[in-house]
């Protein structure tokens, strides 16, 4: 019989950051600690000893995620999900940029196993620090029988990776599903599930195609008084795709709208979606520009440029 296993995966975060004392909330240095680190300081840990396997994969703060960190992060999760003892994989990683990875990691991987990203609010050294909880109840999920795909976990919630968002700057509960609600709720050490696993359909083959420079896919924001120059001038700097985030229901300012529809006559893919943090948008046509409903604007951007990637020769 085959042993069971599984991985953590650590790339940084505040959930691996030192501040210089135990108030230090906000000032200190994210990804500096190694996931054994983290691991060391759960004294839960030792329950899964001998069936924990731990990899650093990158010490970052997410804000400055690349795609080189992308790409090794996703080879080594696909490598993981072929390996038949492993049961299910943990990333550690920054919470400012833990969306765009989960809903990356689900576009291309669609994975039948838990693939579960946590992250803290509080560095690993403050008095009261978010990540060892976090970190547990990430383990929990991971071991969780029926649970499947990308989530994430955070302040005892498991969100799917198309709805979670970070909605706070500073609260322990900074990330968010908005109106689609949580998947799952992690409490003293049990999985209560509310909604199903997420489900998806892989694009592996773009696995090898992640060492390529990423299409130029740059966000455009809707709001009052907005200006033409900004379209032009990303169209005139080598834009492939833009993204706008729309102040309402796919609404585009009137001073936008020539410019975005002459980027897409010469090629350029536009695509709209909103910047309100809930709900969907409704009853559009894809005229005068293509919408996508369901992802924000930064989780437009990944669908976008891989969608330009898989077009590439
Ligand atoms: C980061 O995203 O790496 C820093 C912020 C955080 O983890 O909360």
């Amino acid at each position: 019989m085959v042993e069971k296993k599984w991985v953590v995966l650590g790339t940084g975060g505040t959930i691996a950051g030192v501040g210089q004392d135990e108030l230090a909330h906000t000032s200190y240095t994210a990804g500096r600690l190694g996931v054994e680190r983290l691991l060391s300081a759960l004294p839960a840990a030792a329950d899964w000893s001998g069936r924990l396997e731990l990899e650093q994969l990158a010490q970052v703060d997410s804000k400055d995620m690349s795609a080189a960190v992308w790409a090794v992060l996703a080879r080594a999760v696909a490598r993981l999900l072929d390996r038949q003892d492993v049961q299910g994989i943990v990333i550690t990683h920054g919470t400012d940029t833990l969306e765009e990875t989960a809903f990356f990691l689900h576009t291309l991987l669609a994975p039948l196993k838990p693939v579960v990203l946590t992250c803290a609010m509080r560095p690993a050294t403050a008095l009261g620090a978010d990540g060892p909880q976090n970190l547990l109840d990430a383990l929990t999920v991971a071991a969780e029988p029926r649970a499947r795909g990308v989530l994430v976990v955070c302040a005892g919630r498991v969100l799917g990776p198309l709805d979670a968002q970070k909605v706070h700057p500073y609260r322990l509960d900074a990330l968010s599903a908005g109106d689609a609600g949580v998947i799952a709720y992690v409490e003293g050490g049990q999985v209560r599930q509310l909604r199903a696993w997420p489900e998806g359909r892989a694009r592996r083959h773009l696995l090898e195609r992640l060492d390529r420079p990423w299409p130029r896919v740059p966000v455009i924001l809707g709001h009052a008084l907005a200006q033409e120059w900004v379209v032009e001038a990303l169209v005139s700097q080598g834009a492939q795709g833009l993204v706008l985030a729309c102040p309402g229901n796919g609404s585009v300012h009137q001073d936008l709208l020539a410019a975005l529809q002459s980027a897409q006559a010469c090629g350029v893919r536009v695509v709209r979606t909103s910047r309100c943090p809930l709900g969907r948008m409704v009853g559009l046509s894809q005229e005068p520009l293509p919408f996508w409903s369901e992802l924000s604007a930064v989780k437009a951007r990944i669908a976008l440029s891989l969608d330009l990637m898989e077009a590439q020769p």
